[in-house]
């Protein structure tokens, strides 16, 4: 209503309320290397198309007459009360796109009540983000450093600075082969960008100190070391548990025995993802993974999900094959380059609008009352 009603004085929408349109406009604002870094896939970019795919798969079975005019979109998650079952994914070096970087998108996350999921890649601050954040809910993602002292002082650090549950990518212990970023001999890190967490980390200023050559380069390397090429078990995440009063989220599970390890774990969730299909090419759709591992582990851990969600159905169809809530990554950095705080504010009520009429048209009016009925087989 609000864009129609804007349109009869003229105005037009800040930019497309299409994803793909919002992805091509992207590419015409951005220069090419940050753009390829955020559009770009593992390989030959099969599992990005693969989890758009998916969606497609299944259909929406619209019910009518269902009183569907009231509807209740709000979920608890991990203790976070969420407005919508939508939370914004984690984005590391979101400066290479717009100089408000992630301090933006803590603004508007806040304004809607969404939680931010903010990267250990950050190029701004935990403390920063937090400030920028306010009073609105916020997670924090976790690049697993090998140091213990390095390890223990960043979660102690987004503790304090209020975010309230912790997100462990296991995806991403090396960077994939990702030929858009290696044609343009483009990585973002080595430029400093994403470095805000580290580099104002005490801790692992103080490993620095202890080698003699420190200097930006061989710091940044040292950073990549820490989080990269690590070996890392299972039986390690009790380090985390000991470190971390707070819900653990695992996030990159494909495979329903690893979802069950989250659980023998003691992991209080896991995020159902491939990474936006930026790290195995010619992996499984994330949304193909979301049904089998949802069973798998059934109400004993909570299950999010991410990759490939555009649309207020995807959202629809991934809370119906089992997922408690999404993540969105790619659209939202594509509205921050666009237009900083207003930009992902405009990405996020598009999609929550899109998901909110899907929901009244279709039949539902609770996203606690959503069941297998509400999708078929394409
Ligand atoms: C990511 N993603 C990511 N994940 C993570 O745990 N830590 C991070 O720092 C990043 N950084 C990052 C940068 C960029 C540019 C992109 C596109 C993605 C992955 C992200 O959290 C999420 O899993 C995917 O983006 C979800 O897929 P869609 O919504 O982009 O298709």
């Amino acid at each position: 209503n609000e864009i129609y009603l804007q349109g009869l004085g003229g105005a037009k929408p800040l930019f497309s309320t299409d994803p793909t349109k919002l992805e091509e406009s992207a590419s015409n604002l951005l220069d090419p290397a940050p753009f390829a870094y955020v559009a770009g896939g593992a390989g030959s970019a099969a599992t990005v198309r693969a989890n758009r795919a998916a969606f497609d798969r299944w259909r929406i079975v619209p019910r009518m007459l269902t009183g569907a005019t009231e509807r209740n979109l709000s979920v608890s998650v991990l203790g976070t009360e969420m407005p919508a079952p939508v939370a914004l994914a984690p984005v590391g070096v979101q400066s290479i796109v717009h100089p408000d970087a992630e301090a933006a998108t803590a603004r508007a996350a806040a304004s809607l009540g969404l939680p931010m999921i903010l990267s250990t890649a950050s190029s701004t601050s935990i403390e920063e983000v937090a400030a920028a954040n306010g009073a609105g809910p916020r997670w924090f993602q976790l690049y697993w450093p090998g140091d213990p002292d390095v390890c223990a002082s960043i979660l102690a650090r987004a503790k304090k600075a209020g975010y309230s549950v912790l997100v462990v990518t296991l995806d991403t212990w090396t960077l994939a082969w990702r030929p858009a970023d290696l044609d343009q001999a483009y990585l973002p890190f080595l430029n400093g960008e994403g470095m805000a967490v580290p580099f104002t980390d005490p801790a692992f200023r103080a490993l620095l100190e202890k080698t003699p050559e420190e200097d930006p380069p061989s710091a940044i390397l040292r950073w990549i070391s820490l989080v990269t090429g690590t070996d890392r078990t299972w039986d390690q995440l009790t380090f985390l548990r000991e470190h971390w009063d707070g819900p653990i989220v695992l996030k990159g599970i494909q495979h329903a025995d690893d979802a069950r390890k989250a659980v023998d774990a003691g992991m209080d969730g896991i995020v159902v993802s491939n990474h936006g299909g930026r790290q195995v090419d010619g992996a499984i759709a994330s949304l193909d993974a979301l049904p089998g591992i949802a069973a798998a582990v059934g109400d004993r851990i909570e299950v999010l999900f991410d990759s490939g969600v555009r649309t207020g159905s995807d959202v629809l169809k991934a809370l119906v094959l089992g997922a408690k809530a999404v993540l969105l990554g790619r659209p939202y950095v594509y509205g921050l380059a666009h237009a900083g705080e207003d930009g992902v504010r405009h990405v996020l009520r598009g999609l929550l609008a899109d998901f909110d009429m899907t929901m009244g048209l279709s039949g539902n009016t609770d996203v606690a009352g959503l069941n297998a009925d509400v999708l078929a087989r394409a």
